[in-house]
């Protein structure tokens, strides 16, 4: 088991330590699904993210105060991914959001939007039983919040809901899927996929150029996603984003007080507990 160990200071009086894991992609199909998820539950499918899953959740229990899986919990919608699922987020110790594989019907073979992530929820039978486009709790003196922002957007009551839990006057640790433009991770994408996009929200119109025209119309920021990005960076109460998505692990800051830590995917093994103090 790897698990990768970060500390950052918010000036906690008690240490807070979160197990932060995020992509899992669990890959499974079985007869009640169709031949096109059974081929898909090759495609990915570590046979070990299972494994890697129940080890971390073991010792989350045993050393950590929350567990914060930050989405592509499943890979794509079946009958085993969503029971397992389901049973695997009973577990209080979990704190979920959803990723964009969560609603994934065939991986890739539509446009994603709201419509697209609506059918799949009533499909599972309102989602995976937990909080899935948004989700908040406070664990000692920390308000953890989770936000859906996987199809690389944020929406307008995303502002309010956070203005409204900045009123508790608690510090925050955002967690959500995609994580945010930030230039060094920006870089460091560009330098292991060249040519290719970074899948980081709020990219700029410059920064959106080496896009191919799918990529640049998906990741384009509409005004409310700049407004909620903008709010996030400047609200003095947020100080941690746990994010995922990219696969690789990868730690920056959004301004001196606000630290974005990216994991890498579940299914290869990455964890990362992360140490408030
Ligand atoms: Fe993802």
């Amino acid at each position: 088991m790897k698990i990768e160990k970060t500390a950052v200071k918010i000036g906690l009086e008690q240490p807070v330590k979160l197990l932060h894991v995020t992509d899992t992609h669990l890959a499974l199909a079985d007869e009640r699904d169709d031949e096109r998820k059974r081929t898909l539950a090759g495609r990915f499918g570590d046979p070990n993210a299972e494994k890697y899953l129940e080890e971390h959740i073991k010792y989350a229990h045993e050393n950590c105060d929350l567990m914060v899986h930050t989405g592509d919990l499943i890979d794509f919608v079946s009958h085993p991914n969503v029971e397992i699922a389901r049973t695997i987020l009973k577990d209080d110790k979990i704190f979920f959001i959803a990723g964009n594989h969560e609603y994934s019907q065939y991986v890739g073979e539509a446009w994603e939007d709201n419509a697209y992530r609506m059918n799949s929820y009533m499909q599972m039978g309102y989602g995976l039983g937990v909080p899935m486009f948004w989700n908040s709790r406070i664990v000692s003196g920390v308000n953890i919040i989770g936000i859906d922002n996987s199809y690389y957007q944020f929406e307008d009551w995303h502002l309010w809901r956070l203005k409204r839990e900045a009123k508790k006057g608690l510090p925050i640790v955002l967690a959500f899927h995609d994580p945010l433009y930030e230039e060094s991770l920006y870089n460091e994408h560009m330098k292991r996929f060249p040519g290719r996009c970074t899948y980081l929200v709020g990219c700029d119109e410059e920064h959106l150029l080496p896009y191919d025209e799918f990529r640049a119309v998906q990741q384009r920021p509409t005004d409310a996603t700049l407004r909620v990005a903008e709010y996030i960076k400047s609200e003095p109460l947020i100080r941690v984003i746990l994010t995922g998505h990219l696969h690789f692990g990868f730690v920056s800051n959004l301004r001196d007080s606000l630290v974005q830590i990216v994991t890498g995917g579940e299914y290869e093994g990455a964890a990362r507990e992360v140490t408030l103090i």
